[in-house]
């Protein structure tokens, strides 16, 4: 018989997980700790912004006519303990307040709880990114408290979906990384994993420390190649270079590739930023921190990125924000998203308001939660109104729906036809055309 999985932690990741996992043919049963999170999933809703999710999701959970039925969603431990025979902790490892080490108590938590409910063999999966380490500390903890004693293992499968791909992602992984101390759980996942999803798949199994090092020397490369590319583009500025054409150029090296050099305003989110930072946080503690200094530079030059589009802004503006409008389009961190977590589009539009500018921002998906996290600015129904009346539009996340506005129109509707585009993704030849003084990152 199939195994039966669980999903703990329905966020980004867990509430994908759950329903790719129903899609692969699996009953599913996903647990969270919020029970408005998980009332709304039974409802056929996901909390986020994520395309595809939501069809995914209706298809396949319980009470939606005409599903299969196979995705259902509690908030009871003991009804995982006894439904599961893989459980995936999907729970979220965030920064903590004031410090660069993340704060590991909901996986803590999340394992625990789960540990006390298993009386039969089973096999826990940590999907979370957490510090090295980490997964063999957990193991203990399974073992100390699980009923089942050692018929309970646990194995570490790191994630490596993008946001706004995570469905995509999720059923056609570039790679399924597993990290196991057992037979078992290596052949549990192999079984989970023979469906489509890992057809074609590179299958790489590693002890704990290694499948937790996979995901963060990841996020760590990635996060790395945009600071190097912003700090080419700093450069470029400079010395009246392009910086556009400098990425391409380079990346018709295969061994450099193209993706992941677009320079701009750089990157944010809830994984790059903070798992830098808890990178460098676990080094310092195994004694090892000079390998990783090379992360500080990658960060400061990410977080100088933000401050020099508010300069630029500033600049254009005539050297004060004071009485100025500014026109701000993008709140997320990036496009097909709705989340705002260390956006560097919102920063910016924070830092010009605290300057005194009076900031309009638009969103496509993310004015809800742009609001709640930052109340003090002003929000506009479209990207019309937004720049209504503004001094200066700032392009600060690269929607689909920026690239289609036409500047002309929106030329009428401003009191100064100036746009920088935080992102390089604007057509500037028409901008210019239409009469707008265009910059770029
Ligand atoms: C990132 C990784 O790409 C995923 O592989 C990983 O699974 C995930 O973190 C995670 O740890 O959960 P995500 O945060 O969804 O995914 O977003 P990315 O697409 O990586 O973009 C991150 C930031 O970098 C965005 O703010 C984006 O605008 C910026 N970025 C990206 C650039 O500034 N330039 C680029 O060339 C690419």
């Amino acid at each position: 018989m199939a195994p039966r999985i669980t999903v703990i932690g329905t966020g980004y990741l867990g509430a994908t997980h759950a329903a790719a996992m129903a899609e692969l043919g699996f009953e599913v049963l996903g647990l969270d700790v919020v029970p408005e999170k998980i009332e709304m999933l039974a409802r056929g809703t996901v909390p986020m912004y994520e395309p595809g999710l939501e069809e995914l999701l209706r298809r396949h959970a319980a009470g939606i006519e005409g599903s299969t039925g196979r995705l259902r969603f509690t908030t009871s431990w003991e009804e995982v303990g006894e439904f599961g025979d893989v459980h995936f902790v999907c729970v979220n490892t965030p920064q903590k307040h004031g410090e660069y080490a993340c704060d590991m108590s909901y996986v803590e938590a999340a394992v625990s709880s789960l540990a006390r409910v298993l009386h039969r063999p089973a096999l826990v999966v940590g999907k979370s990114t957490v510090p090295v380490g980490s997964a063999a500390r957990l193991a203990k903890l399974l073992a100390e408290l699980a009923p089942a004693g050692a018929d309970v293992e646990l194995a570490w499968n790191p994630e490596f979906l993008r946001e706004g791909f995570a469905v995509q992602d999720t059923l056609h992984p570039d790679r399924i990384v597993v990290g196991v101390a057992g037979e078992r759980g290596e052949k549990l996942l192999r079984e989970v994993y023979a469906t489509p999803i890992g057809e074609g798949s590179p299958f790489v199994v590693a002890d704990y420390p290694t499948a937790e090092l996979v995901k963060t020397a990841a996020n760590s490369f990635l996060a790395t190649k945009i600071s190097f590319i912003n700090a080419m583009a700093e450069i470029c500025e400079a010395a009246g270079g392009d910086v556009v054409k400098l990425a391409e150029a380079i990346g018709h090296d295969e061994r450099i590739g193209k993706k992941f050099l677009r320079a701009g305003i750089g990157f944010g989110g809830g994984c790059l930023p903070k798992d830098i930072r808890a990178f460098m946080a676990r080094a310092g503690e195994l004694g090892v921190d000079q390998a990783l200094t090379f992360l500080r530079e990658v960060d400061s030059i990410n977080m100088r990125r933000r401050g020099h589009m508010v300069e630029l802004a500033r600049e254009t503006v005539g050297g004060s924000f004071l009485g100025q409008r500014v026109a701000v389009l993008g709140a997320t961190f990036k496009p097909d998203s709705d989340d705002v977590r260390d956006s560097p589009a919102l920063n910016v539009a924070g830092q010009i308001h605290l300057q005194g500018g009076q900031v309009t921002v638009y969103d496509p998906k993310g004015m809800d939660n742009a609001r709640r996290l930052f109340p003090t600015l002003a929000y506009a129904p479209t990207a019309l109104e937004a720049c209504r009346g503004a001094q200066v539009v700032l392009h600060l996340t690269e929607w689909g729906e920026f690239r289609e506005l036409d500047p002309a129109a929106l030329a009428t509707v401003v009191a100064e036809r100036r746009v920088l585009d935080g992102r390089n993704a604007l057509d500037a030849g028409a901008w210019r055309q239409a009469g707008w003084v265009f910059r770029a990152m």
